[in-house]
Order: C-alpha cells, then sequence, then structure tokens
C-alpha cells in the first residue's frame, strides 16, 4: 500500500511514522499543557486540570524526549545528507535546541514544587517559551532539509534561520493539532464538567489547525497528489472526532471520549503520511551494505535487557511504596 511499498525503506519509513506519532501525543501534552497551566495561574483560578497537569509534566517531558530518539534515528536513515546538511547550516542556532530542552525540564519541576504563585508563573512562562522554541525549530528544520535551492546562499550569508513564510503557519497547524491531542490524554484523567471544558478546548484545536492549513496553502503549501486517499481518511477521522467532541460536551462521561481517542489516532496517522508525502521523493535509497547488514540477535539480546532492567525498577519502586 502507498507508500509503504518497496525495500529496506518502506520498513524504516513505516517505523518512522508510527514512532514519529508517538512523540506528536507526548509532546503535544507538553507544550499544549504548561500553556494551559501557565494560562491558569495567570486567571489564578483554582483549576484541578492545570494542577494535575502540572504534576504530570516532567515525567511527559521524559516520556516525549525519550520517544523523540526512535523517529529521530529513522529520520536519519531515510534522508541523509539533507538532515546533515540542514543542521550544519543551522548551526549553534539548532544547538540551542538542547539547552532549551534543559531549562524547560527543570522549569516544570519548579512550577510543579511548593512556591509562590509568582515563581509558578515565571517556571510556566519560561516552560512555555523554551517548548515553542524547539517546536518552531523542528518546524524550521523539517523545511530547510527539503530546501536545497537555498542552501547555498544560506551558508554564502551566514545565516542561521531559514525563515521561509510557510514554516508559521505551519507550526501554527501544530500548535492547533497540540492542543487537541492534549486534551484527548487530559480527558481521560478527568470527568464531569472538567472533560467538558477539555471538549471545547479540543475543538478549538481543531479550528486553529484548519485555519493555520488555509494560511498554509496561501503560502504555497502543498499536498502531494499520491496523498489523496489518506487525505479523505484524514477529513473522515476529524469529522468523526469532532462529532466524539461534540458528544462529551453533552454526556462527558459517556463512551464520546472512547470515540474521540479512536478518531484521533486514526487522523494522528493520516496526517503523519499526508505530511510526508511531499519529500518522499527525497528519500535516499538504501545502500546495499545496509540493506545486507543483519543485527537481529544484537536487538534481540538488549531488547530482552531492556524489558528486564524496567521490569526491575518496576519492581524496585513498587516495593519502595509499600
Ligand atoms: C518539548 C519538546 C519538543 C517539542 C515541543 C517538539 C515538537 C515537534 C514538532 C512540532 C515537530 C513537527 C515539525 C514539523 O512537522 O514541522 C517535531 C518533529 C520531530 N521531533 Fe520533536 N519536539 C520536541 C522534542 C524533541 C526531541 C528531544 C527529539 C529527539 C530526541 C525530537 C524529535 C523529533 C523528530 C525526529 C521529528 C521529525 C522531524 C522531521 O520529520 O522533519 N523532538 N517535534
Amino acid at each position: 500500500m502507498w507508500p509503504f511499498s518497496g525495500e529496506g525503506p518502506a520498513l524504516w519509513l513505516a517505523l518512522y511514522l508510527l514512532t514519529f506519532a508517538l512523540h506528536a501525543v507526548f509532546v503535544s501534552y507538553v507544550l499544549a499543557g504548561t500553556a494551559y497551566a501557565f494560562v491558569q495561574s495567570l486567571r489564578r483560578a483554582d483549576d484541578a486540570i492545570a494542577e494535575r497537569v502540572r504534576d504530570r509534566l516532567p515525567f511527559m517531558l521524559g516520556c516525549g524526549i525519550t520517544a523523540g530518539v526512535a523517529p529521530l534515528l529513522f529520520l536519519q536513515l531515510l534522508y541523509q545528507k539533507r538532515f546533515y546538511t540542514a543542521n550544519l547550516l543551522m548551526g549553534p542556532r539548532w544547538g540551542a535546541v538542547v539547552p532549551a530542552l534543559i531549562i524547560g525540564f527543570y522549569a516544570l519541576y519548579l512550577a510543579k514544587a511548593k512556591v509562590s504563585l509568582r515563581v509558578r508563573r515565571l517556571a510556566l512562562a519560561t516552560g512555555t517559551l523554551c517548548f515553542l522554541f524547539v517546536a518552531w525549530s523542528w518546524t524550521e528544520i523539517d523545511q530547510l532539509m527539503q530546501a536545497d535551492a537555498v542552501w547555498r546562499d544560506m551558508y554564502a550569508a551566514g545565516k542561521r534561520i531559514y525563515g521561509a513564510s510557510a514554516i508559521y503557519p505551519r507550526l501554527l497547524l501544530w500548535l492547533g493539532a497540540m492542543l487537541s491531542l492534549f486534551a484527548i490524554v487530559a480527558s481521560w484523567w478527568a470527568s464531569g464538567p472538567e472533560r467538558r471544558k477539555l471538549a471545547v478546548l479540543g475543538l478549538i484545536g481543531r479550528a486553529v489547525s484548519v485555519g493555520a492549513a488555509l494560511l498554509l496553502v496561501a503560502a504555497g503549501g502543498a499536498t502531494d497528489g499520491n496523498a489523496h486517499g489518506w487525505l479523505y481518511l484524514l477529513v473522515a477521522a476529524l469529522a468523526v472526532e469532532a462529532a466524539g467532541w461534540v458528544w462529551m460536551i453533552r454526556a462527558p462521561d459517556g463512551p464520546g471520549l472512547t470515540l474521540v481517542t479512536g478518531a484521533g489516532a486514526a487522523a494522528l496517522v493520516c496526517a503523519t503520511v499526508v505530511r510526508e508525502a511531499p519529500r518522499l521523493a527525497l528519500i535516499e535509497p538504501a545502500r546495499p551494505e545496509a540493506l545486507e547488514a543483519a543485527g537481529f540477535p544484537v536487538f534481540a539480546a538488549t531488547f530482552v535487557l531492556g524489558v528486564a532492567v524496567i521490569a526491575w525498577i518496576w519492581r524496585a519502586i513498587s516495593d519502595a511504596k509499600t
């Protein structure tokens, strides 16, 4: 099935898309959740959702970063010199992602500690800015990878910021999607009026993404013709999801959330394929050495070791609790 046909790269592509979708869920919770908690702290509102979110944010950031490693590896296998060239061109401005993540991490711990409202606000504002910067950086590098026509001029001018017109609507599209994904995940820990509130946020997020998609088209963004089938599926999944949100507003503790989660997951997978379609032609063919390389025994051994270590840590924590 398109685009998963062919040899080695088809498997890598499928793994890339799946692991990227997982990454998107966690970082959406982090960016939208930090911004949500910040807004609530400004309103001085006694908000149980914000309190729960603040408590979970450091853990979710850890999950988001860990879940980013797998797509990062597949991305390098698929687009090799394009990814490395974009990295080198952006240089220190790209490298700034690492300190931004470290500062954001500490800010989240500070925000969940027992501190004054002023410090909490400052910590949440810092976290929001750091994660926004990281999201912007990923959007920019994604676009720069594909823009080989500007590489020479950018290098000659010593510019570190690409700044193409499609970047900002694309980022806005992501911010809307992140709000909806956050609302889906946060709803599982909420009930009654809280779920109603999150359902409204979920719908607002989708409206922002639709508006941003129109801006993106106006800025010259286009989907690849081959992805039409996936685009129709995406639209259908979003329509079902919207119906689920409305259902959740009417009956917050009913099955609406299950519908929203299923449709939202389907929309995310379809969206990753539609997002990837325009640059599929840039995938570098796998080299014969790479196709022949077989490291399955090593993979199996490290997999078993990894599972055993996680189980051991889990047991140690459970024993310590009891
Ligand atoms: C809170 C921190 C982070 C946020 C908010 C974030 C956000 C994003 C966003 C919005 C995109 C999509 C860019 C686009 O399509 O225009 C993206 C892509 C990606 N992110 Fe993250 N990210 C974060 C941290 C990380 C980390 C730490 C890693 C690696 C360990 C990572 C790995 C990736 C990869 C591999 C992609 C795909 C890039 C591509 O396909 O061009 N992310 N991220």
